[in-house]
């Protein structure tokens, strides 16, 4: 029988960001690529001793698929697995198993895609700490206007009574107007931080109508918001003012990208509740959580701020201040809930998370 050989040079496997073995019938790891080293944590020389069966927490069906795709019985196979850990850190990687025939007999190659879900959740987890670390810039920043701010607005009041021209005055009603301005902004900024969280009994409903009756009161004409609920859903300990006020900044949002709609009589916003259950955000799972829609038929997210709108001072519209998205985020994470988007032209959906006992 011919000795299996690596037979392409193993620089062209290791541009791939997909992990790539070459192993014989028996599982025999004949070469493995740098993005395998880096995902099992082991050299590429302990790779090579080793047996791909090795790498697998459990190997039962790489062992048949290798042997039926070596021996001619099929000429690929995919099935999903996990790949140990074996170096520094520990755990798994949920892996998509592809298992296809070479030209060179008695070598097989292993494709392994990390799956989806697992590349979803690491983003989503450096999207957190960026977003942690902007929220926290962005508030010590405003610690520090803070204070200089309120000198400015008074001594320009001292100044705004000793001048007697029309024009000076101008200016200082110009400072004292935009100093304000600034003023509301800090304060927005700060505000999560400046009052403890009331806990009571939470009837995520009760919540909706409130936002509903506050929204339609602002929009009597051009604006359906409908509900659809699941009336089951079990109350739960939280800070109703938060909750409020992170829905109905989402709410909000969505009837400033519906203006035109408005205008034109089909605005539409549905407020949507469910049960979900066994769910997993963060690293945590939870048995069971409530899930809130708010979806609208706007023009959608602008591109360009997708994945970026729940950073403080993001915004795409004018006039904006890009505040909205981080409170509602801010709340949400108070009650160890999450906040996502997904959003094409004609439908944006904002969907909130909440655990339930
Ligand atoms: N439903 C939506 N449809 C389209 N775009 C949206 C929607 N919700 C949010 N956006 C976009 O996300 C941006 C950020 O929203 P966010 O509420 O954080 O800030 P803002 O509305 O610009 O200002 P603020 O809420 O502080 O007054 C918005 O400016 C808008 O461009
Ligand atoms: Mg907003």
């Amino acid at each position: 029988m011919t000795e299996a050989a690596p037979p392409v040079p193993i620089e062209a496997y290791d541009q791939l960001a997909t992990m790539v073995a070459l192993a014989d019938a028996g599982g025999r790891c004949l070469l493995a690529n740098a993005a395998l080293e880096g995902a099992v944590g082991l050299s590429r020389r302990a790779l090579q001793r080793g047996s791909v069966l090795d790498w697998l927490v459990d190997p039962t069906q790489l062992r048949e698929t290798l042997q039926m795709v070596a021996a001619d019985q099929v000429t690929t196979s995919r099935f999903d697995a996990q790949v140990k850990r074996l170096g520094a850190g520990d755990g798994e990687v949920p892996v998509h198993v592809i298992v296809c025939q070479t030209d060179w007999p008695g070598c097989v190659l292993v494709e392994m895609i990390e799956i989806e879900q697992q590349i979803r959740l690491d983003r989503e987890e450096r999207s957190h700490g960026l977003v942690e670390a902007n929220k926290e810039l962005v508030r010590n920043l405003a610690h520090e206007i803070k204070n200089p701010l309120g000198g400015i607005r008074g001594a320009a009041q001292l100044l705004a009574m000793e001048v007697s021209s029309r024009e000076l005055t101008e200016y200082t009603r110009v400072i004292i107007h935009e100093a304000d301005r600034l003023q509301t902004l800090v304060d927005r900024l700060l505000a999560p931080h400046r009052r403890a969280q009331v806990v009571a009994d939470i009837n995520i409903h009760e919540v909706c109508e409130r936002v509903r009756s506050l929204i339609l009161a602002e929009f009597p004409r051009g604006l359906v918001v409908m509900r659809d609920y699941d009336t089951s859903i079990p109350e739960f300990r939280g800070d109703r003012e938060q909750l409020i006020q992170a829905v109905l900044n989402v709410v909000h949002n969505a009837t400033q990208a519906l203006g035109e709609r408005i205008a034109a009589g089909d605005a539409r916003i549905v407020l949507r509740t469910r049960v979900v259950r066994q769910v997993t955000f963060g690293r945590q799972r939870f048995r069971l959580a409530l899930e809130l829609h708010v979806e609208d038929n706007g023009p959608g997210v602008p591109e360009a701020i997708r994945d970026r709108i729940f950073h403080p001072l993001v915004s795409g519209r004018d006039g904006g201040s890009g505040l909205g998205l981080t409170l509602a985020q801010t709340f949400v994470q108070q009650h160890r809930g999450t906040i996502d988007c997904d959003s094409v032209a004609g439908r944006t959906v904002f969907r909130i998370l909440i655990p339930l006992p």
